[in-house]
């Protein structure tokens, strides 16, 4: 039996995927014809596995990037950050991601900025080897920890969609975030930003005076980090908006 698209959507838009039909075209061209393959890859999908982990890549700022199961998926409400962390990156500079993921990030810099040297760092074992496996010159360890010393007070944009989320609102997160990702990539404590403070205090020791700071965040976090921003010697701190008007994310320039 061959199994057709107009199935594949069908099963999806029943089971409530509002993109069936993208869906089943991305599953029927990723089982290459396939049958049992692609009825594994359905299975897989109805049981809300993300996506990617299951073509084993998602789209981010316009390229492929490899997503391995287990592995954050990269979210296309981070693309801005990438985009301007960009921006503030000098063709030959250097650029921090850290938490990188898959390495997202990372490769979006490393795109635009060819001549650029891009570091990143992760503490889960799986994401440093996709990031690795997506070009990413990758590190295992605690945010800066493993990171290279050649780079200390040099470095021109730290950029990192690290966790944020407090953790009583991590029951708020959608029920598939919580079955099948890790709570290590969401779980900010009991604040939100006991890992984002980390990364204000900790940047300082790498940025050149400057050089900026981009992260994602929410709700009050901006506040939040504030005295430490202005105690890092951080200025021109701005707070990023996404197109509905809510807090995204932060930038700021170190001045020391
Ligand atoms: C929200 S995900 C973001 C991944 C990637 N930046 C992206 O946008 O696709 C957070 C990542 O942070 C990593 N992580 C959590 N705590 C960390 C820490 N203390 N040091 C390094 N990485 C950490 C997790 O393993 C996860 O890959």
């Amino acid at each position: 039996m061959v199994i057709e698209l107009d199935d594949v959507t069908t099963r999806l838009a029943d089971a409530g995927f509002i993109a069936a039909r993208e869906e089943a075209e991305e599953l029927l061209e990723c089982s290459e014809g396939d049958d049992r393959v692609l009825a594994s890859m359905i299975e897989r999908r109805l049981r809300g596995e993300p996506l990617a982990w299951i073509t084993g890549f998602a789209m981010f700022c316009g390229s492929k990037i490899r997503v391995d199961r287990g592995v954050y998926v990269p979210r296309w409400q981070s693309e801005p950050l990438a985009r301007r962390a960009a921006t503030r990156l000098p063709a030959q500079g250097r650029a921090i991601d850290l938490c990188t993921g898959s390495g997202a990030i990372a490769k979006t810099l490393q795109l635009s900025r060819p001549g650029a040297r891009i570091v990143a760092s992760d503490l889960d074992d799986r994401a440093v080897h996709c990031a690795g496996s997506n070009g990413v010159e990758v590190y295992g360890g605690d945010l800066f920890a493993p990171l290279p010393r050649d780079l200390e007070g040099t470095v021109d944009v730290v950029v990192g969609v690290v966790p944020y989320v407090p953790t009583r609102s991590l029951r708020l997160l959608p029920r598939d975030t919580m079955v099948f990702e890790s709570t290590l990539s969401y779980d900010g404590g009991e604040d939100g930003v006991h890992i984002l403070r980390r990364v204000v205090r900790e940047s300082g020791r790498f940025l050149r005076p400057g050089g900026a700071l981009l992260i994602e965040l929410g709700g009050d976090e901006v506040e939040l980090l504030q005295d430490d921003l202005t105690g890092q010697q951080f200025t021109d701190v701005e707070t990023l908006f996404d197109d509905d008007g809510d807090v995204r994310g932060l930038e700021a320039t170190f001045n020391k």
